[in-house]
């Protein structure tokens, strides 16, 4: 039960709970400066010249923001948008259907991009530069290719993994934005505004208790709100403050940090098993039973962040803090490296 709180996928039923809370426009979306500035620079020009927006590719880390901010230019632009996914997309043919049914102006939005299947993505490259589809007609030796207009659109596509997305394919998009994890400060105001819209009093006190233990993610600190929201409707009057909240998270084993499984599966694999590293990224990954990929771009970020983990040339290693957050005591230090007899690589 207590993991569940914080496994990073969104959990059933969810969904709904997140659409109500979702910005709707770039000014409701807090924090990522940098992005929405240069959001709203792009959608301003191509509102001015009466163009749909330039092929865009968000990438980040789960429940940072990727889905709401391609329904946010999609308002913004006044155009509808039509949801798709890589692993959805099985055929070309599956694709084709969704670009000949698009309407001028519109938003595609293709979540997990980086799975998209190699077939599909060929179908994509010229839709994408020249708003052109190529439609195999028949088979065998009657089988010929006509190329049809697109309407114009934009593709927005979303992936946690900007490393698996081909050259080509990256190389199609007009702008590649990276969302970062949010500071507590931004997470603050992200459930200050969710507690306004589910109606439930929220101090100043409890915001920086739950933004502090949501791993940098506002579907993380949404998630954490709706549990100490149902413990102050049953426990303490419906009012949050720092008390209610951190008994709150408490009762649902939430870690001080927000670690969530694999967070603290790294950190014990680094601390107890490699004795704070240097341990390569692979072994790392072998230890806790994940892709390497998964640990770079979404594990590794929030531990970064809270200065548990540290990127060296030899590897990954613990800092000290984290060898305080699981009460194990550091090794002492290293010898001397120039000396004589130092260890080999
Ligand atoms: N900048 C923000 N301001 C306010 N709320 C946000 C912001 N970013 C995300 N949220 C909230 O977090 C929830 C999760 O965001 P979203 O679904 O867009 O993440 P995602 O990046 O698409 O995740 P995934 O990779 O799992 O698909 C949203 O429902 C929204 O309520
Ligand atoms: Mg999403």
């Amino acid at each position: 039960m207590s993991e569940e709180v914080l496994l990073p996928e969104p959990e059933l039923g969810e969904r709904e709970a997140e659409s109500s809370l979702r910005p709707r426009t770039l000014e409701e979306f807090v924090g990522q400066s940098d992005l929405k500035e240069h959001l709203s620079i792009v959608l301003e020009a191509a509102a001015g010249r009466s163009e749909p927006v330039g092929h865009l590719l968000l990438c980040g880390p789960p429940g940072l923001g990727k889905t709401t901010l391609a329904h946010v230019v999609a308002h913004e632009m006044g155009a509808s948008i039509r949801q798709t996914s890589g692993p959805a997309l099985e055929r070309a043919g599956d694709l084709a259907a969704i670009l000949t049914n698009l309407e001028d102006s519109d938003v595609l939005f293709v979540d997990e991009t980086h799975r998209l299947p190699r077939v599909v993505e060929e179908v994509l490259y010229p839709a994408m530069e020249d708003g052109q589809l190529d439609l195999v007609i028949g088979k065998g030796p009657s089988a010929h290719t006509i190329r049809l207009d697109l309407p114009r659109f934009t593709l927005v596509g979303a992936t946690t993994r900007a490393g698996l997305i081909t050259g080509p394919l990256r190389s199609r998009f007009e702008l590649i934005e990276r969302l970062d994890l949010y500071p507590a400060s931004d997470l603050e105001r992200i459930v200050t505004r969710s507690a306004a819209i589910l109606q439930v009093e929220l101090d100043a006190g409890g915001a920086q208790e739950i933004a502090r233990r949501a791993r940098g993610t506002p579907r993380i600190a949404n998630r954490l709100l709706r549990r100490v929201r149902d413990y102050a409707q049953v426990r303490a009057q419906g009012i949050i403050d720092r008390a209610v909240a951190r008994r709150a998270l408490e009762v649902f084993r939430v870690d001080e940090r927000g670690l969530d499984k694999v967070d603290a599966a790294i950190l014990d694999a680094l601390v107890r098993r490699f004795r704070g590293g240097p341990v390569g990224l692979s072994t790392l990954a072998v230890a806790v039973g994940e892709e390497t990929d998964t640990l770079e771009d979404v594990y590794e970020p929030y531990l970064m962040q809270i200065g548990f983990l540290a990127r060296t040339p030899r590897g990954r290693v613990a800092t000290p803090d984290a060898f305080a957050h699981l009460g194990v005591e550091p090794p002492p230090p290293e010898p001397n490296l120039f000396g004589a007899g130092g260890r080999g690589g």
